[in-house]
């Protein structure tokens, strides 16, 4: 059941080579339960893998990998206004949104084409085009590890943030999430007034959009800007967007007007990351086999055989530059192992 040297290639969407010590897959909560109770489980560390895709590996894993492969899609209630769907942590993201458009259940439509896995979406509370998963969120379950016990969690104690929540905080490698259940509207309210998604339905000639509509654009501008992971590796986004305050904001934008910024909670102001390492010279950057994507400059990729260090040392550099540049510090997204 726990298999040994097994390559993390093809587990990890920056397409890595290395190899964890212990790997283990599970398909259902009585298997994750067994698992953690396993006596190597308390000997050594601790990684549960999703989908892979925000996760950076610069050496071997020396521990336990974990793979969550929990799958399955349930309407499990719904009332007036809200059908509450309660999809496996295992469950491929995108399909998941897919399934949510077919059926006509609203409010994921412009989280399409996000790579990874639902047990993800809770984690780093993942967002897109104007709209964040803790809008929808209703509720997960999760395996405490430490004590075997399963917990629920509400929206209050996941605590999100931008990119963020307790997952990523407090109750790192505590939690293996089981299930994530989602309040999706019976009547959409499209967001659209994120610039390109009206621009691309103009030129997809849509004027009267549905969610099925908006989830198309969506997937377009996507696979116009980002690249996919099956054909060069990469893990989204490297970094976030930074917040700055407003003073700060007010001084670079006199030395560069066309700064793109936009306001942020208590008065701050959020810039674009992307915009900050294009102007720094970096945008479509190669050295050897990786680089800094060419139409998204806050996306690094790997175009084989790339090793996680030397995409580490790229990111710093990165970051060093831009601080030198605009004084401003960026936070990477991708979790670094
Ligand atoms: N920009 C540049 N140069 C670049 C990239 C971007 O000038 O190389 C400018 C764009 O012109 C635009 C602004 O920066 O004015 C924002 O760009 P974009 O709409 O591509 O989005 P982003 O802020 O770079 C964020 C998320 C993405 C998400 C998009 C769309 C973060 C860290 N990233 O990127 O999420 O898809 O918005 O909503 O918040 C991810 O998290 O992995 C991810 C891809």
């Amino acid at each position: 059941m726990i298999a040994e040297n097994i390559s993390l290639a093809s587990y990890n969407t920056f397409g890595i080579h290395v190899s964890a010590r212990y790997f283990a897959t599970f398909d259902s909560v009585s298997k994750a339960e067994e698992l953690i109770a396993h006596p190597l489980m308390r000997k050594q560390s601790l990684l549960v893998l999703g989908g892979g895709s925000n996760i950076l590996f610069t050496r071997n894993y020396e521990g336990v990998v974990l793979k969550n492969n929990i799958t399955g899609i349930e309407l499990s209630a719904e009332d007036e206004k809200h059908y509450y769907v309660k999809a496996g942590a295992g469950e491929n993201w995108h399909e998941f949104v897919l399934h949510c458009i077919k059926n006509g259940y609203a409010g994921v439509e412009n989280l399409s084409l996000i790579p990874g896995n639902v047990g993800a979406s809770p984690m780093q509370n993942i967002g897109a085009y104007g709209v964040e998963i803790k809008d929808v969120f209703h509720e997960l379950e999760a395996l405490h590890i430490p004590t075997g016990e399963i917990h629920r969690f509400g929206t209050k104690e996941c605590n999100f943030g931008y990119r963020e929540s307790v997952f990523k905080r407090q109750y790192k490698n505590q939690y293996i999430i089981l299930s994530v259940s989602y309040k999706l509207n019976k009547q959409a309210t499209l967001q659209t007034s994120y610039g390109a998604i009206e621009q691309e339905l103009d030129s997809m000639g849509v004027s009267s959009p549905g969610i099925k509509e908006v989830s198309d654009a969506v997937i377009r501008i996507r696979s116009s800007k980002l690249p996919n992971p099956a054909e060069i590796g990469n893990a989204g986004s490297f970094f976030k967007n930074p917040i700055v305050t407003k003073e700060h904001a007010s001084a670079l934008l006199e030395t560069h007007p066309d700064l793109v910024h936009y306001p942020a909670t208590r008065g701050m102001v959020k810039l674009a990351a992307g915009w900050l390492i294009e102007k720094a010279g970096w945008k479509g950057y190669t050295r050897a086999n990786h680089g800094v994507h060419k139409s998204q400059a806050l996306v690094l990729v790997n175009y084989g055989g790339a090793t996680g260090h030397e995409i580490l040392l790229l990111s710093e550099e990165i970051v060093t530059d831009v601080q030198n540049k605009f004084g401003v510090e960026l936070e990477r997204e991708v979790n670094i192992f």
